[in-house]
């Protein structure tokens, strides 16, 4: 997987309009933005959200925390955020590459919450330890840590009756080869590598009524894909016979392709060791 694209993905308007819906069926699915074994303790919470994209997850949240907790996003690209006239006081988007090994000093140890929310598109060569490096550098002792990731390896491609349906089938064949996706699963062994406590998993596949909903989010996102016009990408697409709208048309008799949403939660020890 060498010759890797960076991002998968396109930003626009559609994309904009899925990752916001996309926000919507993960809060219903889960119950939550916020995992509820995490603490907000004080008067001036700080929060971060890393890669926020349009910035939904924390623009949701700030409608249930005091106006005092204070809301950081930041993306490696703005170009997804909406105008800063439109954003709630407490709620702050910036640009920042979470792949840089050294935040800049005034953000390293000053969050309560650092959460990360799909980033499986961006992780390299199948290792999240550059940005978990980065959002541990972030977080103060006894601050949590949020990742949020579909996982393509355990995910679901099947008729209405759980009966084969291809062309679905290959959507989740290509979605699970893109890139190497097994770091998701691992995750939790990888926060208590990293000297992480309190450490919970969620694993939660879609209700059921959102089954039409996530599938054809699933649809678009092959679509973005196929519209980045990368070669590597193009050319996996085109290996697998991959059709949208054919996959679609399954989806529309019934047909589900989708991913579970996967929690991973930690805490940063007030000690190291
Ligand atoms: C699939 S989007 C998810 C957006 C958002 N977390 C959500 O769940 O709606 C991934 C985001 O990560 C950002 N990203 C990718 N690599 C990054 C990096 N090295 N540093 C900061 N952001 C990055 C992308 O620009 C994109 O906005």
């Amino acid at each position: 997987m060498g010759d890797e694209p960076k991002y998968l993905l396109i930003r626009g308007m559609y994309p904009s309009i899925r990752l916001n819906l996309q926000h919507y069926l993960w809060k219903y699915g889960l119950g939550y933005n916020l995992h509820p074994q995490i603490p907000l303790t004080g008067a001036n919470c700080k929060i971060a959200d890393l890669g926020t994209g349009t910035g939904i997850w924390l623009l949701d949240l700030a409608q249930q925390v005091p106006d005092s907790t204070q809301l950081y996003g930041f993306d490696i690209s703005d170009s997804q955020y909406p105008h800063e006239e439109h954003l709630p006081r407490n709620v702050h988007l910036s640009v920042l590459d979470h792949l840089s090994p050294n935040p800049p000093i005034e953000l390293q140890g000053i969050f309560d919450v650092v959460h990360l929310r799909l980033f499986l598109g961006n992780v390299p060569g199948g290792d999240p330890t550059g940005f978990l490096k980065h959002a541990l550098k972030l977080l103060r002792p006894g601050g949590y840590i949020q990742w949020d990731e579909f996982d393509p390896l355990r995910g679901v491609a099947e008729g209405a009756g759980g009966e084969p349906s291809p062309e679905v089938e290959k959507i989740l064949k290509f979605m699970q080869t893109v890139k190497d996706h097994s770091w998701v699963e691992r995750l939790p062994v990888t926060f208590k590598e990293f000297g992480l406590d309190n450490i919970e998993v969620v694993f939660a596949h879609e209700q059921l009524w959102q089954r039409k909903m996530a599938s054809e989010m699933s649809c678009s996102v092959i679509d973005e894909m196929e519209q980045s016009k990368h070669p590597v990408i193009a050319g996996k697409l085109k290996a697998l016979g991959i059709s949208v709208p054919m996959a679609f048309s399954e989806v529309m008799q019934g047909a589900r392709i989708t991913q579970p949403f996967c929690v991973a939660i930690g805490r940063k020890p007030f000690k190291a060791g």
